[in-house]
């Protein structure tokens, strides 16, 4: 056994490191080692920790990765009331609120306000005990809420353990407030995935948090990039603040997450100059708000102007205008996706809606449509909250004149006429026909996407071509095309089909990992294709494994073991298997991710590059194991900036992200370059 004192630098060591790991899988979902390596570190550290039980391992990553499944919250009561707060929409009404404030403390002096964006997720309260975190709960009623405390401990960004620092006493006791929030690109990126599974993805970012914070099993919750934004606190004992300023910054100093456009603004104007900035700002953000948040800084004032009904007199939120619309919906269409389900699409009147036309939306399944009473010819309010698809708020129902028709999911499927079933439990109806040519064109689509065999010049027009010719009738069937089968299609140059099946070819040998994700099994996603491909190295393998081997894998959970062992029972889905091999496909033999110069370094570009294109300069960090996203976060650590630079320059100073200049950026690129 390690000495304590090398046992406790080891710890040290590996603590920091999977706490890098879990950054990049869980949050960033773009691992650097592969899931055994992980699962040794993992197991490394629990044996070490195991071994000095003296050690504390409270604020340990082995506490991270997610308890065993509950079988309901339990109520959990807050010490202080979680209270929610006033809305202003208008200049005006802001003013209105300080003439209110300053007539009920008499004051002539100026009173400083604090000001801070609305957060769109949902609010919780964690309790740390000397520190250390014990409990988080959602808000609930105000007063009592529900007991979320083990997903609370996979928010990597919510710290275990409060950091001590000389600047702020950590108190005995203290609830911490903040909203719990899934950042834009995180939600996209769940969606997609979600999409790729076959489940229903979530209609806005706000839903996808308190969804995925709401999970009894935290597994899950661990997998969901999750953050928070903490604003404040409930009760506490043993610090003293004078100001909320203050707390805000002992919140920081103590680990926590504090917005950085959250300012001191000063007086009244000032807060409404704040208003229109952030108001402009908005699109622009990684995440979604609905407003900003004014609050009195001083808490002596806080403490003498209390609360009324629910709402504290001391503070204000400052709602923007909703990107919202209203228009008629003409129709309502049902199509269906890859696994069959059928999911009502709103035909709507086009309309604009924050500078970009909506004539569709979602309405997502049946449920849906009667909780919102929504029939074919309504007047219904719409809106649209950043990329987020848009969604039918309400209807009008004032507007009907009784032409209006009320729908309901058909019996047989649009497409192919068979049977449409609800399962027990589901949202969705499904078609059941075997043979159903949208869930075929569906299924091909999926297989031959970027993600799965990346099959170039195979559009959804092609396919719908190819399907309806019978040309084919599963993914397989591509590899037996012929030149003049595809030559037989209309519209089809003869450039395009040698094109096509030069890609056709060059796809027979892909990475196992992606061969996975391309057969389309139900809950196999990108992420889970590579567990299976990191633990069994061909396809043979995997498919002889039991459910119990497949089960014992990291983050494969009964129901997805359950969906992959089905998946390579099913003679059908072994049929088109052997096709594929008989045509010579034939998957790489999984290779973990190796570390490039660039491995775990996030970029974003703004303003024009002159000496390159913004996508050759993605090609290159991408090339070089960087990744580039579109909006500054947290974790972005360089902002490229080229000529007539945007506000992300601005921002990124904010940030204390470093700034590279072309030139720099060149430099930085040409030393890591491997030529
Ligand atoms: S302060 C007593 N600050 O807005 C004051 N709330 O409508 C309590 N929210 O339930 C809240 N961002 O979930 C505050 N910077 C912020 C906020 C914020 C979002 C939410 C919070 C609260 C709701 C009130």
């Amino acid at each position: 056994m390690m000495d304590r004192a090398s046992a406790l630098r080891r710890i040290e060591q590996l603590r920091s490191q999977i706490e890098h790991h879990n950054l990049r899988y869980y949050q960033l979902d773009d691992p650097e080692i592969s899931d055994a390596e992980y699962d040794r570190l993992l197991q490394e550290l629990i044996e070490i920790e195991s071994s000095y039980p003296d050690i504390d391992v409270s604020d340990s990553p082995t506490h991270r990765v997610g308890a065993p499944p509950l079988e309901k919250f339990e109520p959990f009561r807050h010490r202080m009331p979680m209270l929610s707060l006033a809305n202003a929409f208008s200049e005006e009404e802001i003013l209105d609120f300080h003439a209110r404030t300053k007539k009920f403390l008499g004051a002539t002096d100026e009173i400083t306000y604090v000001t801070e964006p609305k957060m769109d997720g949902v609010a919780v309260s964690l309790v740390y005990e000397k520190g250390l975190l014990t409990a988080g709960a959602t808000r609930g009623d105000g007063s009592v809420g529900e007991n979320v405390t083990e997903n609370i401990r996979t928010i990597s960004s919510i710290p275990i353990r409060m950091k001590k620092h000389s600047g702020a006493t950590v108190p005995e006791v203290v609830e911490i407030r903040g909203e719990v929030f899934m950042d834009t690109e995180g939600f996209k990126r769940l969606n997609r995935r979600r999409i790729a599974q076959g489940e229903t993805p979530f209609a806005n970012p706000r839903n996808a948090a308190a969804g995925s914070l709401r999970q009894l099993d935290s597994k899950v919750t661990a997998r969901r990039p999750l953050r928070m934004y903490c604003y404040g606190i409930g009760l506490q004992s043993g610090a003293t603040f004078h100001t909320h300023w203050e707390i805000l910054e002992s919140l920081s100093l103590w680990g926590f997450c504090v917005n950085p456009l959250a300012r001191k603004a000063g007086n009244i104007d000032l807060c409404i100059e704040y208003y229109h900035e952030i108001q402009k700002l908005r699109e622009d953000l990684p995440y979604e708000i609905d407003g900003i948040v004014i609050k009195v800084d001083d808490l002596a004032l806080q403490e003498r102007l209390g609360a009324v009904s629910r709402n504290p007199r001391w503070a204000l939120a400052c709602k923007f205008q909703a990107t919202q619309a209203t228009t008629t919906i003409e129709d309502i269409v049902v199509q269906v996706g890859r696994t069959g389900v059928l999911t009502p699409v709103a035909i709507m009147t086009p309309v604009q809606i924050g500078g970009v036309t909506v004539s569709r939306a979602t309405l997502h399944n049946q449920d849906e449509i009667d909780k919102k009473g929504i029939r074919i010819g309504d007047r219904v309010v719409i809106q649209r909250a950043g990329d987020v698809i848009p969604e039918v708020v309400k209807v009008i129902t004032a507007n009907r004149d009784g032409r209006e028709r009320s729908f309901s999911m058909p019996a047989t499927c649009p497409e192919c006429s068979a049977e449409v079933v609800r399962l027990e439990g589901e949202a969705a109806h499904r078609c059941i026909g075997l043979a159903c040519p949208a869930q075929i064109r569906e299924h091909i689509k999926h297989f031959a996407s970027r993600g799965g065999m990346d099959i170039d010049g195979l559009g959804e027009k092609l396919v719908a071509q190819l399907v309806e010719k019978g040309l084919i009738g599963d993914p397989a069937d591509l590899y037996y095309l012929k030149r003049e089968d595809l030559l037989s299609l209309e519209r089809l140059a003869e450039k395009s089909a040698d094109n096509l099946l030069s890609s056709l070819e060059r796809s027979k040998s892909p990475p196992q990992e992606k061969l996975l994700f391309a057969l389309g099994i139900r809950h196999v996603g990108e992420h889970i294709a590579r567990v299976l491909a990191s633990a069994f190295p061909s396809l043979e393998s995997l498919m002889q494994a039991s459910r119990a081997e497949i089960l014992s894998l990291r983050d494969i959970g009964p129901e997805v073991a359950g969906s992959i062992t089905r998946f390579f029972h099913e003679p059908a889905n072994l049929k088109v298997i052997e096709k594929l091999r008989q045509a010579g496909v034939q998957p790489q033999i999984y290779a973990p991710p190796q570390s490039l110069p660039l491995s775990g370094k996030s970029f974003v570009f703004t303003g024009t590059l002159s000496g390159m294109a913004r996508s050759e300069a993605k090609q290159i960090v991408e090339s070089l194991g960087g990744q580039v996203s579109a909006s500054l976060t947290k974790t972005t650590d360089y902002l490229v900036a080229g000529t007539e630079a945007g506000s992300k320059l601005r921002k990124a100073t904010d940030q204390d992200v470093e700034i590279l200049d072309e030139e720099k950026f060149l430099a930085l690129i040409g030393s890591k370059r491997v030529l």
